[in-house]
């Protein structure tokens, strides 16, 4: 396992705290609301994408990992894989490695602000990414920087907060952005991504709040 922690005074340092706070509780918030369980049935959609007969072990990076409860749920409905938590807050990071390691899945841990993968040579053959982007200034460049990040043919599965009521006041706290499908469509295109296919969650809170894209480089 490898851990690589930054410190918090060189960049986010307020989101960072604040998701530092919650990491204890985030794992069951996100259980109870229904989204590991959502984040399985995108994946199951998204999974012809990537699965093969002879599939090794996948590189996976969850990027804006929090307690990883997108990686988890990549273990249970896809299988093992190598992943990598990417997450500004380093308590959201231990948590997220603990999830893993219970089940018996080892990770490593970057502690930076997704700006700075672009910096970092590693490829990767899927990368999760759910309720990252909506802090992030500059979609476009991060979205750029995650379609580098993949091998040729890597696929990236996306959940994002689309607009809502609900999201609202979700943003009073959080202070994050929500995006139509139809944005967030052109974003992913804008950004180089191909076969582009935007799925609806069935029932819960991540039905009302959220949208799942899976998007492929060539
Ligand atoms: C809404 S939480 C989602 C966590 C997790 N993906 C999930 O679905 O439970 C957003 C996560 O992104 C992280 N984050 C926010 N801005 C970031 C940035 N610029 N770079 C890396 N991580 C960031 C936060 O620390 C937090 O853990």
């Amino acid at each position: 396992m490898i851990s690589i922690f930054a410190s918090h005074d060189d960049g986010a340092p307020a989101l960072a705290a604040a998701y530092d706070r919650v990491a204890a509780t985030w794992h069951a918030t996100i259980c109870k609301f229904g989204f590991v369980k959502a984040y399985g049935d995108l994946l199951e959609l998204a999974s012809r994408r990537f699965l093969t007969e002879n599939m090794s072990d996948l590189n996976v990076l969850d990027a804006g990992s929090g307690t990883a409860g997108f990686s988890l749920a990549f273990a249970q409905q896809i299988g093992r894989a190598s992943f990598d938590l990417l997450d500004v807050s380093n308590e959201m990071l231990r948590k997220g490695a603990h999830t893993l390691a219970v089940e018996g899945l080892p990770s490593d841990q970057i502690c930076c602000d997704i700006a700075d993968l672009p910096a970092r040579p590693k490829r990767y053959d899927v990368i999760l990414s759910a309720h990252l982007i909506e802090h992030v200034g500059d979609v476009g460049a991060v979205l750029e920087a995650l379609r580098a990040a993949l091998s040729p043919g890597g696929v990236l599965i996306l959940v994002v907060s689309k607009p809502h009521w609900c999201t609202t006041l979700v943003r009073l706290r959080w202070g994050h952005r929500a995006y139509r499908p139809a944005e967030m469509e052109t974003l992913l295109s804008a950004s180089g991504f191909e076969d582009i296919e935007t799925f609806s969650f069935s029932a819960g809170p991540p039905k009302r709040l959220s949208a799942g894209y899976v998007a492929q480089t060539c």
